[in-house]
């Protein structure tokens, strides 16, 4: 049993949901193909085949009332009452027909000849609306063919079982076994859905975002229109539709009249099915890959149009049953086995953007049209033609059909080059298919190799990276010649595709990649060479000199490759190290990634050691956060962990990340950071990726951050009731960000236990200010589970009304506070009310300087916080009337915020000095010389006394690299000045 859930590529933990998935996937399908079968027997014997156009008329109406209506009314429904209520309303409409049955009113058989549709297209809803519910996306990928797989099958089942069905209960009470796989559908459906959250109704705001169809159909259109592919596939789809019902009524017609017993046509009906849909399957597990590589997909869909050109063309010389259900078997067996999926892989080419827009137009008008068209045809043709001449209807038709197709293949080699000059390489990439291995274009592997030789350097470099990918034999020697192309770039492209193809015949031309004059080249020739199978002592050999070269990714990739090889270990692992440590940044960056790559204890010893640096930059703290990770997760939970309280954000997020990757076992740890204020925010983005938490500690914490909100909630409030300065404001409003704050934590920790996405949907809505959004998101909320419901009512409260000055500043409170920027603030507030003396003057100033950084434009965005870390960093220089502050010409190391009093600023041009501006408070100059590393580009002289906050290049710098927000307002001030100063200098 293990290895059958093994081989079926179930996972641990999954088996309950797919067995139950599978059960209902094998018996909806089981019952729609044994019922649906009953009724077209019943339909051809008691109506009459010759209404079948009639049918396909009502057939394309109401495909399309349920193509446009339908789906739209279905999403207004819950998820839960849709999917417990479908089946049980299926199955009773399936008894009520049952028992109208007994009435034999004529109209009863086009009504269920039509039904069986509107009842399958609810089936398919309903099964594939639960498996996209019980699996995450990636589960999908894996398990949804298997589901499909389980769905033939019950048609297979369902097909053989008819005959032996109707002769032992009568034909119509199919129907009623039909009603029976429902029933054990929903058993099954209410067992699996029980445990499980469902997403409530999307949100008003994600309703009013989903596209109509109607907007999806004009989209589609307009790339239709453009692309010479789309338009004659939109014509073929016509003819494909009057192909598929020409040959759908004469068999029809020829079953009722040889079985002329409606248990004996039911019985052949189910078997034909059956036998049909199992070789499809077959021919598409099997045969569908391998034609593609060999012929291509487009010539497979041309096979097609030649099966129907001499179908027709038999059945017009020869009408006879034999050769009807011949040509029908062919028809369906390469209709659902090859041609559906080339056709599908087809659309690869349409941008993906655009691809499900063009489908749902395709889908919805040309091939609707087709049936409509159809059904005319045959309407007509029933009663003006003979059937021999419908047949060469037929054929006329299967001759338009092959020439749209011949038409669409030019259209779709041009569509596989324009991909390669887009520099799309995606759509060449064959993916692995359920059961089948890769899927892969001939049109496309043609394409490819001749890229190779095109003049464009992209397509050339594209074309090596597909051929790379795809692995294959007849590409080695055009990959080889590739490496003497002139652009780098494509050497560096066929060395990464020749290391995928593993070429291991031509190892020296690979070799002399390593003295390429381009270093991206010799990266990818050490790293090639380290992929294939080559002699341990040869490798050394090659890589050995590659230690000394003058870029560090080639030589710490040389260096990881001998370690891995064991070859030369003492001087790779102290190249390493000693770069690791001492390097510039990107040298280290690369280092510490190949020690990863190493991983032993001592390399591990060694990063956890960098770790304790308390200036490690950022970036490097990331990338040895995850080498640690890379050599042994389980050791390297505890500073994952600790990672999760750093103060850089990308530092918590990069420790989350990891931790979400080792999964399971960290949850524990994850769980107790949250209990620690300094790391609950990490341990937050933490848990968001990882499975659902126990509901226990997450709604305590809820529960206690709710608590905290509304603590800080009611102290805001108490303050706003003081008199109010610059001071207070700036008190007011850290509190209400720190209310803020718990209450949104609170409500991630809640989303935590139910679908994640519309909880961080409603939380971003939240933050948005808008007052009507978040009325709808209030509502939402609403329909969470009621204890959880209640854990987070206080914060509903807050948030729906602008908080009242009440009460008094409780200020003794707020100084003990353990924030220590809120204590800072409360005293300040407090000093400037008179309330209480400051005793640190070091802190007066620095929040007197946070008060006026405040007003400085630069910082206007910054978080009071945020702020603070700027005052932290800038000290105070004053200078007296005609002063210097910085000289043209000079290097300049430091920037000033003009904090009091005016400046000049002035350059010299022809000898004379040209007045270029006056700064004055809140400006800042002496930038340019930090950012362009080049001399001052003026002077700036003081105008009686200033008092200046100077920052120095360094802090400047990681200023700007850690503060979105105040480089751009810096790059806007540089485009002023330089406008500015172009003006002046040139009038
Ligand atoms: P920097 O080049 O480091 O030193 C001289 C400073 O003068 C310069 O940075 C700017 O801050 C300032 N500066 C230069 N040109 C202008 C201008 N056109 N307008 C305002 N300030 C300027």
């Amino acid at each position: 049993m293990t290895r059958l859930i093994r081989a079926l590529s179930i996972r641990s933990g999954e088996s309950r949901m797919a067995s139950l998935m599978i059960g209902i996937m094998l018996f909806t399908a089981m019952g729609a193909a044994l019922g649906g079968t009953g009724i077209e027997a019943l339909f051809f014997a008691r109506f009459g085949v010759e209404y079948l156009p009639y049918m396909f008329v009502g057939l394309g109406i109401t495909s399309m009332i349920m193509s446009f209506g339908f789906s739209a009314a279905l999403g207004s429904i819950p998820r839960r009452i849709l999917y417990i209520s479908i089946p049980l309303f299926i199955a009773a409409i399936l008894i009520l027909a049952r028992l109208a049955l007994f009435t034999k009113l004529s109209w009863l058989y086009p009504a269920l000849w039509l039904g069986k549709e509107i009842l399958n297209f609810l089936i398919g809803i309903l099964v594939w609306g639960i498996a996209g519910v019980v699996c995450d996306t990636r589960q999908a990928k894996r398990l949804f063919p298997l589901f499909n797989a389980s769905r033939i099958l019950g048609q297979v089942i369902g097909g053989f079982v008819t005959g032996v069905l109707v002769n032992t209960i009568g034909i119509e009470n199919l129907l009623l076994v039909w009603a029976g796989t429902m029933l054990l559908a929903f058993l099954l459906s209410r067992t699996l859905l029980r445990s499980q959250q469902l997403p409530a109704l999307p949100t008003a705001k994600s309703r009013q975002k989903q596209p109509t169809l109607i907007h999806e159909m004009q989209q589609g259109y307009r790339y239709v229109r453009k692309s010479r592919l789309m338009r004659w596939i939109s014509l073929s789809a016509i003819l494909f539709s009057v192909l598929y019902f020409s040959i759908s009524l004469p068999f029809s017609r020829a079953a009722t009249e040889q079985y002329v017993t409606e248990e004996n046509l039911a019985a052949f009906l189910g078997l034909f099915n059956g036998i049909s849909t199992a070789a499809a399957f077959l021919a598409s597990l099997f045969f569908a890959n391998r034609l593609f590589a060999r012929f291509g997909i487009m010539f497979c869909i041309l096979v097609f149009t030649i099966i129907y050109l001499v179908g027709f063309a038999s059945l017009a010389l020869f009408p006879i049953f034999a050769i009807v259900v011949s040509f029908r078997f062919i028809q369906m067996l390469w209709l659902s086995g090859i041609a559906d999926p080339a056709y599908q892989a087809m659309f690869n080419v349409v941008p993906g953007e655009r691809r499900d827009q063009v489908r749902t137009f395709i889908d919805g008008v040309p091939e609707q049209a087709g049936v409509f068209i159809a059904g005319a045809i045959l309407i007509i043709g029933e009663q003006t033609l003979a059937p021999q001449q419908l047949y060469v209807v037929g054929l006329i038709a299967a001759a338009l059909c092959t020439f749209a197709i011949q038409r669409a293949r030019g259209g779709y080699n041009e569509a596989l080059i324009e991909a390669l000059q887009a520099g799309n390489p995606h759509l060449f990439y064959s993916e692995e298919q359920p059961f089948g291995g890769f899927r892969q274009d001939a049109a496309a592997v043609r394409a490819a190799l001749n890229g190779l030789a095109d003049p464009d350097p992209i397509i050339r470099r594209v074309s090596a990276e597909i051929l790379g990918h795809l692995s294959l034999p007849e590409a080695e020697a055009p990959l080889l010649n590739g490496l003497n192309d002139l652009d780098a770039l494509v050497r560096a492209s066929c060395l990464r595709a020749l290391a995928q193809t593993k070429t291991t015949s031509a190892i020296d031309r690979i070799a002399a990649s390593v003295r390429d004059p381009e270093p991206d080249v010799r990266f990818e020739a050490v790293a090639a060479l380290s992929g294939l199978a080559i002699s341990p002592s040869q490798l050394e050999e090659y890589l050995n000199p590659m230690l000394d070269d003058a870029d560090s990714r080639v030589s710490t990739r040389a260096a990881s490759a001998l370690l891995k090889v064991g070859c030369n270990v003492a001087r790779a692992k102290s190249f390493l190290r000693y770069t690791a440590a001492l390097g510039e940044l990107s040298e280290r960056e690369n280092a510490i990634i190949a020690m990863g790559e190493w991983g032993d204890t001592e390399a591990f010893v060694f990063l956890v050691n960098e770790l304790k640096d308390r200036q490690l930059p950022v970036m490097i703290r990331r990338v040895i956060l995850a080498s640690l990770t890379k050599i042994d997760p389980a050791k390297s939970i505890s500073y994952l962990i600790e990672g999760l309280g750093h103060v850089d954000v990308s530092v918590r997020e990069a420790a989350a990340d990891l931790l979400a990757k080792i999964g399971q076992p960290v949850l524990e740890s994850v769980l107790t950071a949250l209990q620690k204020p300094k790391q609950e925010e990490g341990a937050l983005l933490a848990l968001q990726q990882l499975p659902m938490p126990p509901q226990k500690p997450i709604e305590e914490y809820a529960r206690a951050a709710v608590s905290r909100a509304v603590e800080y909630d009611a102290l805001m409030r108490g303050v706003k009731a003081e008199a109010s300065n610059e001071a207070v404001g700036l008190l007011l409003e850290s509190l209400q960000k720190k209310s803020n704050g718990y209450g949104v934590r609170a409500l991630r920790a809640i989303g935590l236990l139910g679908d994640r996405d519309s909880m961080n949907l409603a939380i971003e809505i939240l933050e948005m200010h808008n007052s009507a959004q978040r009325a709808n998101v209030i509502e939402a909320l609403e329909s969470l589970n009621s204890r959880r419901r209640s854990i987070i009512r206080p914060l509903m409260r807050l948030w729906e009304e602008e908080s009242a000055p009440d009460g008094k500043a409780d200020w003794g409170r707020l100084i003990a506070d353990d924030d220590s920027w809120i204590r800072d603030c409360a005293l300040f507030a407090a000093h400037k009310l008179g309330e209480i003396e400051m005793e640190n003057i070091a802190t007066l100033s620095l929040m007197e300087r946070i008060l006026f950084f405040k007003r400085v434009p630069l910082f206007a965005n910054l978080s009071p916080a945020d702020i603070k870390q700027v005052a932290a960093i800038a000290e105070e220089v004053s200078f007296s009337n005609d002063d210097i502050i910085v000289r043209q010409g000079e290097v300049g190391d430091v920037m000033f915020i003009i904090a009091s009093g005016e400046v000049r600023v002035i350059a010299s041009k022809d000898n004379k000095e040209v007045e270029l501006a006056r700064r004055k408070v809140g400006d800042f100059i002496g930038e340019m010389a930090l950012i362009s590393k080049e001399p001052r580009s003026a002077s700036v002289a003081a105008v009686g006394n200033v008092h200046t906050l100077c920052i120095n290049q360094k802090s400047f710098e990681s200023l700007l690299r850690d503060r979105p927000d105040v480089s751009l307002a810096v790059i806007q001030v540089l485009c002023e000045r330089l406008k500015e100063a172009g003006l002046k200098l040139h009038r």
